[in-house]
Formats: structure tokens, C-alpha cells, sequence
């Protein structure tokens, strides 16, 4: 197992390389310093709409990016085969709930496997029946676009789930990060942020623009005010 470096501070970044040159990923997880972890969406055409990369490609990158992988795995039979991402040392190993036939068992062999646990939520899927499972778990991901490609248009409807998923975490223990990831740019960073989000996944406003790591120091600027807000 390859051990990856976490990251500390409470508003983090994490770039996906879906919006990235597929023929430059090297080079394209190099070019954002500035970023907490490299997100990667692994798509498998069944559980979604679209195809993207595998087991073959995270172990690659794991070795070639100096930041930590959180790989989103949207497939089906995450039971099978999300383990075996934390095995070749992604740092995060996120599944989705809908296709998980035993999420407690799931995470835990996530965790043992060395990587963080985290489960995923399409937009339409509530959180409250899974309250009880925060224990196991190192992150929630809401998902503010339906799940298969980038560049779609962010979901407001999604954001009370967001307030109520934030003070679930607090209750017990705050412990848990509440990744957010769809639509996700200086138009709606501060909402999410606001509503209690402590981890942002970016790809067409990180990859799209000009100088990829500066979108990053601007979106966790964004986002650490928003949170000074609140505080
Ligand atoms: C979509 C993926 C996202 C996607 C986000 O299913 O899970 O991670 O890359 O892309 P943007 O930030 O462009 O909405
Ligand atoms: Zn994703």
C-alpha cells in the first residue's frame, strides 16, 4: 500500500481531471500546487450515462500526482470493486449509496484498506436514512448535478439537503467532511460554503480556466470568507 499525505486546513479543493487533458493527466495533476486532493471520476457507463477511466489509470496517477487521489467511483457494484482502489493507494474512496449493496461493510473495508471512506448521494436521494452511518464514514459527497459529466449547471434544490447534512455531521462529532461536487464556481462556491460544505470539487472552473491553480486560490478565498461569515 502507498501511504498519501492528508490534508489539514477545513476548506479544501479538489480538482477533477474529468474537465482535464485525458492525454496529459501527468502533467495536468502537476499543474494545480494549490490543490488539496486530484479528483477523479471514475465512470463506468452503467451506473452512468458515460465512460471514463479505471483501476489501471487511478494506480498510474497515484503514482504521478504529488497530491492525494479522491477517487469518485460512480459505478455499479461498488461492493466488488471499490476496495480495490484503496489497495493501489487512493488517499478517498468515495461510492455511491444507490449502488452499494452493503455500505457499513463497504466502508469499513475502505478503511482498512488504508484510505478514507466516503459515500455519495445523487441529488434526488435523501440523507436521513443514513444518519447512523456517519460513524463509518470519513466523508458525505452531495451531488449538485446529476452524476455523468461536467460543465452542467449547479443545482440550488440541493442546498437544503446541504444545511441538514451539515448539522447531522455537527451532532455527531463534526468529524466527518461534506464534499460538494457539481456546478461547483465562483458563482455558487459561497452558497455551498454558506450552507456548510468544507470541501469543493471543481472541474470546468479549475481545468476550463487560463491559469487552473489560480481558479483554485480563487475558490478557496471565496469559499474560506463565505465561511468566515458564518463563523
Ligand atoms: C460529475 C462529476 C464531477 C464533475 C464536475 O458527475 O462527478 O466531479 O467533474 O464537473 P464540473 O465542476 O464542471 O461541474
Ligand atoms: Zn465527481
Amino acid at each position: 500500500m502507498i501511504c498519501q499525505t492528508l490534508p489539514m486546513s477545513s476548506v479544501q479543493i479538489s480538482p477533477s481531471i474529468l474537465s482535464a487533458d485525458f492525454a496529459r493527466l501527468a502533467d495536468e495533476v502537476g499543474a494545480v500546487p494549490s490543490a488539496d486532493w486530484i479528483h477523479v471520476d471514475v465512470m463506468d457507463n452503467h451506473f452512468v450515462p458515460n465512460l471514463t477511466l479505471g483501476l489501471p489509470v487511478v494506480e498510474a496517477l497515484v503514482k504521478a500526482s504529488p497530491r492525494p487521489l479522491d477517487c469518485h467511483l460512480m459505478i455499479a457494484d461498488p461492493d466488488r470493486w471499490a476496495p480495490g482502489y484503496a489497495e493501489v493507494g487512493a488517499g478517498s474512496v468515495t461510492f455511491h449509496v444507490e449502488a452499494a449493496r452493503a455500505p457499513i461493510r463497504l466502508a469499513r473495508s475502505l478503511r482498512s484498506a488504508g484510505a478514507r471512506a466516503g459515500m455519495a448521494l445523487k441529488p434526488a436521494t435523501p440523507i436521513e436514512p443514513y444518519e447512523d452511518l456517519l460513524g463509518e464514514l470519513d466523508m458525505v459527497l452531495l451531488m449538485t448535478v446529476e452524476p455523468g459529466f461536467g460543465g452542467q449547471k449547479f443545482l440550488d434544490v440541493v442546498l437544503p439537503k446541504i444545511r441538514r447534512t451539515r448539522q447531522m455531521i455537527n451532532r455527531h462529532g463534526g468529524s466527518v467532511w461534506l464534499q460538494i461536487d457539481g456546478g461547483v464556481a465562483a458563482d455558487t462556491i459561497e452558497r455551498c460554503a454558506e450552507a456548510g460544505a468544507d470541501v469543493f470539487v471543481a472541474g470546468s472552473a479549475v481545468y476550463g480556466a487560463e491559469d487552473p491553480d489560480r481558479a483554485i486560490q480563487a475558490l478557496r478565498a471565496q469559499a474560506e470568507a463565505a465561511g468566515a461569515r458564518l463563523a
